[in-house]
């Protein structure tokens, strides 16, 4: 079956360059907000048979990312679009890649009378007519049983690792900020080269959102990184980097999969002392890390 790429309006580099990878064509959209906030999308063509029978891959981010942009809502109305159109116009199968599941850290009732709508995402992406989804360093993956479709996280580590090989750190560590991020360290310290994994203890108040982190490191004389999925706020990475200050790590580099830097995060990280790494999942001055070869590799048929 052909394939063709969708760019999304969210991850317009990321998706050229997938389809750059596979060799196939890519096709834009055009999307805007009409004036009572509705969101608005169609594939940037004039015959729509060039869908017809197709694969479609749509490569579509729902982070706000840094600074200002859309809403990770207004990215998954233009997603729905753009699945729900492909469908219509005849594509026989679709794949969905979303660099980054917004509402992925929503994924268990953590206070009575919520909704789990980390799952709620992936049915109602089912429903519009996704065949099978990819997504990059989950938060995590038990979500992935409320559909039926094919669902698949993909492993940044090994790109980032290979970024940071190129650095060359000596005697570097790797800090896992808390335990939810312990095995994503551990993989990533052996892309590394098997290289120590210290765990930090973080306990985040359900009800107020306080972040408290405890740890006796031994980062003394070492170059630590801090491996996490996320950074959103920049409150557990900033907590991670002063725990390994005063604990005598020479110097921090914070490594996330998906560093949407939300308000003063980018700040709060910088003035700690840490440098900031990233994937192109979230498209900003910290992608220094493209996902693009690990997309291809898994969407290709
Ligand atoms: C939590 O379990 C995640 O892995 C991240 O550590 C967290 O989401 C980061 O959020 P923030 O930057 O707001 O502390």
């Amino acid at each position: 079956m052909e394939q063709i790429v969708l760019v999304g309006p969210a991850s317009q580099t990321l998706g050229l360059k997938v389809a750059r990878e596979l060799g196939v064509p890519a096709i834009n959209t055009e999307f805007k907000e009409f004036p009572d906030g509705e969101n608005y999308l169609r594939w940037a063509i004039d015959d729509e048979s060039v869908v017809q029978d197709k694969e479609v891959i749509i490569i579509q981010t729902l982070g706000a990312g840094p600074g200002p942009g859309k809403s990770q809502n207004a990215r998954m109305l233009e997603l729905f679009m753009m699945i729900d159109s492909s469908k219509r116009m005849g594509a026989q199968n679709v794949k969905v890649v979303v660099p980054y599941l917004a509402y992925s850290r929503q994924d268990k009732v953590f206070r009575p009378g919520e909704c789990v709508f980390a799952e709620m995402v992936l049915k109602l992406l089912q429903a519009a007519g996704a065949d099978e989804f990819f997504t990059i360093d989950v938060h995590a993956d038990q979500i992935f049983k409320a559909v039926t479709m094919p669902c698949h996280s993909l492993d940044p580590m090994k790109a980032l690792a290979e970024y940071l090989k190129g650095l060359n750190l000596q005697d570097p560590v790797v800090v896992s900020p808390d335990k939810g991020s312990r095995e994503r360290a551990e993989v990533f310290a052996q892309y590394l080269g098997d290289v120590p994994v210290i765990e930090f203890d973080k306990k985040r108040d359900v009800v107020t959102g306080e972040v408290k982190m405890v740890g006796d490191a031994a980062v003394e004389g070492k170059e630590v990184i801090i491996a996490d999925d996320i950074i959103a706020t920049g409150g557990t990475m900033s907590l991670a980097i002063k725990l390994a200050k005063e604990n005598g790590a020479i110097r921090v580099l914070a490594v996330a999969t998906h560093p949407l830097l939300i308000g003063n995060g980018q700040y709060n990280i910088i003035n700690a002392g840490a440098d900031i790494i990233g994937t192109d999942c979230i498209d900003s001055i910290f992608s220094q890390v493209t996902m693009a070869g690990v997309i291809a590799e898994a969407v290709r048929q």
